[in-house]
């Protein structure tokens, strides 16, 4: 037996071998640990090998509670539509494929019913002339929807619709892979803290409002700096497990309705450390060690008390030494905790905080983090309103 295979034409063993090896080498990018933008310019550059005038490809995810749709990753040329974000509602023929579940075809721009929005004029004066838009869904829930564009108008035809629809249905599973895996960890994560402890500042409605405070300024910084579409929708889903080594603390501690002693003050100092080591073994047992954002996930946890003069801590860090994203979510902790009740402590007015930020912007949290929040009142309270305190928890 063994015989008769040594016996197979070696060079045809060869041959296959290596077209194997070709093959997997090909797909590399989509199992590796990359972030979901190169994962789809790899795929937006094997549909151009078929259909060359897809000139670009992007993602836009939506929001339930706020019907907000808003820009993450994007492939092309060029990206005339980024850190955009919009109401479903507002367009008509988005909210028409919605609820149809069909993709929604123009096949010419600029004859684009209703006016053009934002997006549209960008990639109109961008010179895209056709629009594909897949609604991409997980189960019943919306979950966003992709966009293919093409310079030359009426490319998107029959012939050509059916393969788009596969493809679109192929990147919805990948994108929906990379973002639910994250939203089932982190959503079993904040269950768990609510189960096992009724400090219900920790869950709910406060976890919710801290995740947009950083959002916004993560968006708002995005503007002027290079942060990305995809790091800030990243932040956002990590942003409310900053806390999660405060399981490890006693409740007389936490729960205690005047200052700490100093030794308790010490051993509610250890829960960014005792964070980091949850997270870990949480990426571990998940199997996740390679995920694409994770060093984001544990600098949020282990960092986010860390002050930008070097006073705070676990590790005295300074400045620049601080990732960008912990001193974001510090900024939008902060805010969140003067704004809200705690056992020790009653709600400050917004205005009251601000200025308290303000100070605070001199020494241990970063300027540009502070201002982004103080740029956007409106946002802050529009965020206020839909996140009360519910009582959850
Ligand atoms: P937390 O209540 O979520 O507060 C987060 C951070 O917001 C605090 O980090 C602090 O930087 C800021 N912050 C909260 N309240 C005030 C305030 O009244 N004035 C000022 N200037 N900043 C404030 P910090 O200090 O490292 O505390 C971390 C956590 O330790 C707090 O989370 C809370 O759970 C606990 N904690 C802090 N101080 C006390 C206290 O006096 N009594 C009790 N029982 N817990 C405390
Ligand atoms: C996009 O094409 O990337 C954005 C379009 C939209 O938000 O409507
Ligand atoms: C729109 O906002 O509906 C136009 C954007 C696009 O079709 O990509
Ligand atoms: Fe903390
Ligand atoms: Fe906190």
């Amino acid at each position: 037996m063994g015989q008769e295979v040594g016996c197979l034409p070696l060079s045809d063993e060869v041959w296959e071998e290596r077209l194997l090896f070709e093959e997997r080498h090909q797909l590399d990018p989509l199992d590796a640990s990359l972030p979901l933008r190169l994962k789809l310019e790899f795929l937006h550059r094997m549909i151009r090998q078929h259909l060359p005038f897809v000139h670009r490809a992007s993602v836009v995810l939506y929001d339930r509670s706020t019907d907000l749709l808003k820009t993450f990753v994007a492939s092309g040329e060029d990206n005339p539509v980024d850190h955009y974000q919009a109401r479903l509602a507002d367009s008509a023929s988005l909210k028409r494929m919605v609820e149809s579940r069909r993709p929604r075809v123009i096949n010419d721009l600029t004859l684009l019913e209703g006016g053009h929005s934002r997006p549209a004029q960008g990639l109109l004066a961008a010179g895209y002339r056709a629009s594909y838009a897949f609604p991409m869904f997980h189960g019943n829930r919306l979950f966003g929807i992709l966009f293919f564009n093409s310079r030359e108008a009426g490319v998107f035809k029959e012939g050509v619709l059916q393969d788009l629809a596969m493809l679109s249905h192929m990147i919805t599973l990948l994108v929906i892979n990379e973002v639910s895996t994250l939203r089932t960890l982190t959503g079993a994560l904040k269950t768990a803290s609510c189960l096992t402890r009724h400090r219900d500042w920790e869950t709910g409605s406060h976890l919710e409002r801290m995740a947009r405070y950083a959002r916004l300024i993560a968006r708002s910084l995005a503007e002027f700096g290079d942060l990305s579409d995809e790091f800030v929708e990243h932040l956002f889903l990590f942003a409310p497990l900053h806390d999660l080594g405060k399981l490890a603390v006693p409740d007389r501690i936490l729960l205690k309705p005047g200052p700490l002693t100093p030794a308790e003050r010490r051993e509610m100092e250890c829960h960014p450390v005792t964070g980091r080591e949850m997270v870990d073994s949480m990426l571990e047992n998940f199997g996740l060690e390679s995920l694409s954002y994770a060093t984001m996930l544990r600098n949020v946890v282990e960092f986010h008390h860390e002050a930008m003069d070097g006073s705070g801590y676990p590790h005295g860090l300074k400045g620049e030494e601080i990732p960008v994203e912990a001193r974001i979510v510090a900024v939008a902790d902060v805010f969140d905790a003067l704004t809200s009740s705690r056992p020790y402590k009653q709600a400050w007015s917004n205005e009251e905080a601000f200025a308290e930020l303000r100070r605070m912007a001199r020494s241990r949290l970063d300027p540009a983090c502070v201002e982004a929040l103080l740029r956007a009142p409106d946002e802050v309270e529009e965020i206020q309103r839909t996140f009360r305190e519910d009582g959850l928890g």
